[in-house]
């Protein structure tokens, strides 16, 4: 006989968002005064406080704020050193160097340490970043490959990144590394070709950088059709830094995601919201780039999903926290705090079709983050306060 596995009740949440509107008020399904429980690695139950089942064992919420995990589902989590003098330089006034340049600074930088790295190193980096994460209440995570650009090391960081995140993805095209300056051509092929074939085996999704300086368009559909006949999903890094094809081709090879978004045409906020890809917004890239925010509100009021993301990464977003990118999202790019808060649980499992995180509901995945706040609001309202508690993932809470 197998046992049933353990309930725990968590009683007196002040505020619950459980994201689905048949158990609550409005689009999160806002529960006040409410319980939820977990029998396992799931949900079992989720609704008012005087209506809980009973349970094995409880914890007093004393009145604070639960909801979802965040999903974050936009990260570049496998490289070594950082890029302190860039950003610096950047902060002083003087003219950054962009992402794609060599020299002082730029994706190049972080591939060559990452090269030079060893396994152990890689992985311990990537653990500090995944517990961080974890503590602001990150617990579902995506992460990509791009700072190795030869078969072995992309190989080498997905087998890495396997080992410590949910969700993995290819992105050999990051941008052509220095020993394929002369033959860009040559590097796409490899990319399609023995790269792929090194990498498809660890990676559930294949990405691009579709930018001026890094793949144009015709390249970045060829990478992607490749990727999609290995049995990968597309999603595209497109109009991060200029207005480019990169929106139209994640639409059209119905991508799961395109991400940053900074440029943004109107033809390109109609095919958002006609097609099946999430439009996923990420603040820590403008906050850190001195970037103009995009208008996120246009998006959504064209009815395209939306999906926050951290983007972490040594160069054009160093930061790992989800709460963070809520309150810039609301202060600077037009969201409601409930759009925000949404985007960052719900919008992020869309991003990575994925129907069991994202929610507090019955069958769902248990993972949550207690706030030290009475309301999921304060995410934005208080910017920079470490608010996230207590999380707990697949039941269990996080020492
Ligand atoms: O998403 N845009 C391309 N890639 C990253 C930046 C990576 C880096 O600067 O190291 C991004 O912003
Ligand atoms: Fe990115």
């Amino acid at each position: 006989m197998t046992a049933s596995p353990t309930a725990t009740a968590l009683v007196n949440i002040g505020s619950l968002v459980t994201n689905d509107p048949a158990l609550g008020e409005g689009p999160l399904g806002v529960v006040e005064n409410a319980a939820v429980v977990f029998e396992g690695d799931r949900v079992a139950w989720a609704g008012a406080t005087d209506a809980a089942p009973p349970a094995d064992a409880s914890y007093d919420a004393a009145g604070r704020a639960l909801l979802p995990g965040f999903v974050d589902s936009h990260s570049h989590l496998v490289f070594a050193g950082d890029r302190t003098r860039e950003f610096h330089a950047r902060m002083s006034g003087h003219p950054a160097a962009s992402y794609q340049k060599r020299g002082a600074g730029g994706i190049r930088t972080t591939v060559a340490a990452t090269r030079a790295a060893t396994d152990a190193e890689l992985a311990a980096n990537l653990s500090r970043f995944v517990r961080e994460m974890l503590r602001q209440g990150t617990t579902t995570l995506e992460t990509k490959s791009g700072y190795g650009l030869t078969a072995a090391d992309e190989a080498r960081a997905l087998r890495l990144a396997a080992g410590q995140v949910h969700e993995v993805t290819y992105l050999g095209a990051h941008v052509v590394p220095p020993e394929y300056e002369d033959d860009p051509g040559g590097y796409v092929d490899l990319v399609t070709g023995e790269m792929l074939d090194a990498c498809a085996p660890h990676a559930r999704w294949i990405d691009v950088f579709c930018e001026q300086g890094a793949f144009d368009g015709d390249q970045a559909r060829a990478i992607l059709a490749a990727g999609k006949a290995r049995g990968l999903t597309p999603r595209v890094h497109a109009g991060q830094l200029s207005y480019g094809p990169g929106v139209q081709l994640a639409v059209e090879l119905e991508a799961a995601s395109a991400d940053h978004l900074t440029h943004l045409t109107d033809a390109d906020v109609d095919a958002l919201a006609s097609g099946v890809t999430v439009a996923t917004f990420l603040p820590g890239c403008e906050f850190s780039t001195r970037a103009v925010y995009p208008d996120v509100r246009r998006v959504l009021d064209a009815g395209a999903t939306v999906a926050l993301s951290t983007d972490c990464n040594p160069g054009s977003s160093f930061t790992s926290s989800m709460p963070f990118c809520v309150a810039v999202a609301v202060r600077e790019m037009g969201m409601t705090p409930d759009e925000a808060v949404w985007a960052a649980t719900a919008g992020g499992a869309a991003a990575l079709r994925r129907t069991d995180v994202g929610r507090l509901a019955p069958g769902a995945r248990a993972d949550a983050a207690l706030l030290d706040a009475p309301s999921h609001v304060h995410l934005a309202y208080r910017p920079g306060v470490p608010l996230v508690a207590e999380v707990w993932q697949r039941g269990v809470r996080v020492p």
